[in-house]
């Protein structure tokens, strides 16, 4: 079973292919700061071929949820120094996935800093923030001077996150959050360089990956996209626009040699994702989204049969700590409960049991 099989990421080898989805979890309290009980939830989870932490923040403006961890200050630097800690103690590898919101938050949940976006479009819905739900903001255009900037924040979001020591950052250009905004037509209707045409479109995302690989090594940088999700209004539905977008972000990204990009896409078979993959070049981990959770016979069919170097795994990552030794014996598997994805304390995070042996 190659699922089960070594695969080299950069400069990580990683034991098997099985690879932990970044998983928002919100336990890092108000001041954004991993704990003992978000040290133990990953700890228990080392057995995986490599952890994607949860999205965490490269800027205050750039928070997204209550209890959201970020990569900022010297105590959250701390708190996630003690989660490397001991992930490697047990043997594991982990990654930090740098995430800034964009648009999909609010000042309730930033801290006042203002909401920012590439176009000033807001999103239609609500969102949870420490004052309870309140409707999406309007998000300032952020303009080309200030670009370089966030390009920065999440240069030092990296550096930050290896002095803590992850062993690599996951770029978040998923998903509807800044760098998926820049990406889509329908939250990026700028007529600048950083608009426009799929080039234009593709610009920002391009600068960041390449900022992030020169101060980092391209080596410990993954990239994550999630073309044609169309979620949090960062809608992509015609197929030439993606595809000339996507195509023109991965084929000026390959060359790099970066670690690993990572699709998440409902169709991980079909011509978009396996071209995607062809002009890549190197390892492409494959997650095919939300609507059904990943099942033991998907990610061993999309190993074995060379659609994907290695499998994304989120929901039952979160309830099997040790679900790579489940899937490899074929062993029952404990169902996660959604109620707690986003909820406070140790029920439905650190309380899922490893079997017995
Ligand atoms: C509770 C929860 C939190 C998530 N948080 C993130 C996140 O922080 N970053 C991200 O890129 N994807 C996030 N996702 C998406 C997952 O990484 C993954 O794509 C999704 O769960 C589908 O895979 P699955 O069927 O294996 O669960 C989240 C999903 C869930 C269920």
């Amino acid at each position: 079973m190659k699922l089960f099989s070594p695969l080299t990421l950069g400069e990580l080898e990683l034991p098997n292919r099985v690879v932990m989805a970044p998983l928002t979890r919100m336990r890092s309290g108000r001041e954004g700061v991993p704990g003992p009980l978000v040290v133990e939830h990953y700890r228990q989870r080392a057995s995986l071929g490599l952890i994607v932490s949860e999205g965490t923040y490269p800027s205050h403006a750039g928070q997204g949820f209550p209890g959201q961890p970020g990569l900022v200050t010297e105590a959250q630097l701390a708190g996630w120094k003690n989660v490397t800690t001991a992930v490697h103690d047990e043997g594991g590898r982990i990654f930090a996935q740098v995430m800034h919101a964009g648009r999909v938050t609010h000042e309730a949940t930033t801290g006042g800093f203002e909401v920012v976006g590439p176009s000033a479009i807001a999103i239609e819905g609500q969102t949870h923030t420490y004052d309870g739900k309140e409707p999406y903001p309007v998000p300032r255009e952020l303009t080309p001077e200030e670009l370089p900037a966030i390009v920065q924040e999440f240069v030092q979001a990296s550096r930050n996150a290896i002095e803590a020591g992850f062993d690599g950052v996951e770029l978040h250009a998923a998903n509807g959050y800044l760098l998926h905004e820049f990406l889509s037509p329908a939250s990026n209707q700028r007529t600048d360089s950083h608009g426009g045409s799929p080039a234009g479109r593709a610009r920002f995302v391009i600068e960041v990956v390449e900022a992030v690989a020169a101060a980092i090594g391209a080596g410990r940088v993954g990239l994550r996209i999630s073309p044609e999700h169309n979620i949090q209004d960062a809608l992509e539905t015609d197929a030439q626009d993606v595809l000339a977008t996507y195509g023109i972000l991965v084929d000026t990204i390959a060359p790099l040699q970066l670690a690993y990009l990572s699709i998440l896409h409902r169709d991980p078979l079909g011509t978009l994702v396996q071209d995607l993959r062809n002009r890549f070049g190197g390892p492409v981990l494959i997650n095919s989204g939300f609507g059904v959770i990943t099942t033991r016979e998907e990610a061993l069919a999309l190993v074995a049969e060379d659609h994907a170097d290695a499998v994304v795994v989120g929901r039952p990552a979160i309830a099997n700590p040790d679900l790579v030794r489940r899937w490899y014996e074929d062993l029952p598997l404990n169902e996660p409960n959604p109620l707690t994805f986003y909820a406070d304390g140790a029920e439905g995070y650190t309380d899922y049991p490893a079997l017995a042996n």
